[in-house]
């Protein structure tokens, strides 16, 4: 039986730490939906067109080993913005959605675009300076030499990008369930996010 989890919200607000705890906790599939805009936006980097990156895009482009960097990510939010790559994404995301077993997809439209039907939507959210602060450690944990400046810039334009845009923009579903992370602990967070979604079944 399908059963899906949506879960959306800004960049380091602890979307993909939720979804994968929830993926686990429910034997759920996880897909994090910011890695195919990421894989599209870095071929984009070697000269492909954005449309025909995206159409084109094959499993192993999602484990290229630098898709978390900050040029990367920009690449990934100016792609996101084009309403053609958004589609060549939509399917498969969708048929990975409503897959038997259940699913977690986190990303910025999943509750509002790709599965308006969702059993479960949050919408992730942290202040400012928290997503900042826990990005630039992950960041530095997996021995990428950013500051803390650069870090908050990426966000703040990636953000600013990912809500004003005209297709599928960041925004939460209106039956959405909000979490403030800025606050809790993973745990705490995790916990919350069971909680929602024992709720739901
Ligand atoms: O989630 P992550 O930060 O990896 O996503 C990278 C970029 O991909 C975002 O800034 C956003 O522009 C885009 N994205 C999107 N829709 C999604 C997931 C990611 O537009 N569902």
């Amino acid at each position: 039986m399908a059963f899906t989890i949506a879960i959306d919200g800004p960049a380091a607000a602890g979307k993909g730490t939720i979804g994968r705890a929830l993926a686990a906790h429910f034997g759920f599939a996880h897909l994090d939906t910011g890695l195919l805009y990421r894989a599209t936006g870095r071929r984009t980097l070697d000269g492909i067109d954005p449309v025909e990156a995206a159409r084109t895009l094959r499993a192993d482009d999602l484990d290229a080993d630098d898709l978390r960097t900050p040029e990367v990510s920009q690449a990934a939010s100016r792609v996101a913005a084009i309403p053609e790559v958004r589609q060549a994404l939509l399917d498969f995301q969708r048929a990975f959605a409503r897959r038997a077993g259940g699913a977690v997809l986190d990303g910025r439209d999943i509750g509002t675009v790709i599965c308006p039907e969702a059993e479960v939507k949050l919408f992730v959210t942290a202040c400012d300076a928290e997503r900042a602060r826990r990005r630039h450690k992950e960041m530095r944990g997996g021995g990428h030499d950013v500051t803390l400046e650069e870090v908050e810039e990426d966000l703040r334009q990636r953000d600013a990008r990912d809500s004003a845009r005209a297709e599928a923009p960041l925004k939460p579903a209106d039956d959405a369930l909000r979490l403030d992370t800025s606050e809790m602990s993973i745990d705490e967070a995790v916990a919350a996010a069971v909680a929602a979604v024992e709720r739901a079944r």
